[in-house]
């Protein structure tokens, strides 16, 4: 008993050993590669949780396997901490992504997206003008808008009946309240309109302005990561099931550890 605690710890840090040298491998890849916005925000972020995953697995590790005592207490804590840490984004991504979603419009096949809708926090974010900027260019790089064109010039009838994504919707057309004339799918005519969107006079049929200055591309954009949140929120809890229980075998294996140690110091 005393030492089944101790080799199961170890085995299992030594997977999460190796599955940390893929994703730091995997972020290194994105920096040296990433040229585009959307590439770059992502490789620090994986870097810094491969080397975090490394080195606690290292603890681990060598604390279960070696029978250090300190290594072994230094991991529990970190793992305490990081169960705590996920415990709060869990619930915290739970409550955001709580509110807001696509509002049909009569007579169209796509929703639209009003910024108004989606929590107060998110909403700060995507309103903070720097955090905009690189969301926008990372936008305008991916084809989001221009894979609406693709396939040659859609009839009124047929966009209008189309399914568009959360950002294609709010991003690449004017809100239907604008009641601008259709020519193609993201090129519209102004015409004079009585609504007071301020979307209607951030709309532009060039190609690089597009609606993507517009509060429904936010909008479109919150609701994305919204429903990615979620599936992350949900991953979370399972992930939090297995740390729970990799922490508790870790406390046996220390437990074991100072027993057999203060049993070599005193015999
Ligand atoms: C939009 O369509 C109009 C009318 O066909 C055309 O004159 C204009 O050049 C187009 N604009 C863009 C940006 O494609």
């Amino acid at each position: 008993m005393v030492r089944i605690s101790n080799n199961l710890v170890g085995i299992l840090n030594f997977i999460t050993f190796l599955l940390s040298i893929p994703i730091i491998a995997g972020g290194v890849w994105l920096s040296r590669q990433g040229t585009s916005e959307c590439e770059r925000f992502l490789d620090k972020p994986v870097i810094a949780l491969g080397a975090f995953l490394m080195i606690v697995s290292l603890a681990g590790l060598i604390g279960a396997c070696c029978r250090v005592s300190w290594l072994l207490w230094v991991y529990l804590l970190v793992m305490f901490l990081l169960i705590l840490l996920l415990t709060c984004f869990t619930i915290f991504a739970f409550v955001v992504t709580n509110k807001g979603a696509g509002e049909v419009v009569s007579g169209r096949g796509y929703k639209e997206y009003r910024l108004g809708d989606y929590s107060s926090w998110l909403q700060k974010r995507v309103n903070s003008d720097k955090n905009w900027n690189k969301i926008r260019s990372c936008l305008e790089e991916s084809k989001v808008c221009k894979s609406l064109i693709d396939d040659g010039n859609t009839p009124r009838d047929e966009f209008y009946n189309k399914h568009l994504s959360a950002i294609q919707s709010g991003c690449c057309k004017p809100s239907s309240d604008c009641g601008f004339t259709y020519v193609t799918p993201t090129n519209w005519t102004k015409t004079p309109t009585t609504s007071n969107n301020p979307d209607c006079t951030a709309w532009d049929s060039n190609q690089n302005t597009l609606c993507y200055n517009c509060q429904s591309c936010k909008a479109g954009l919150l609701d994305n990561i919204k429903s990615d949140w979620k599936k992350v929120a949900i991953l979370n809890v399972v992930f939090l099931v297995f740390l729970i229980i990799v922490y508790s075998i870790g406390c046996c294996a220390f437990r074991n550890n100072r027993a057999e140690n203060s049993w070599k110091r005193y015999p």
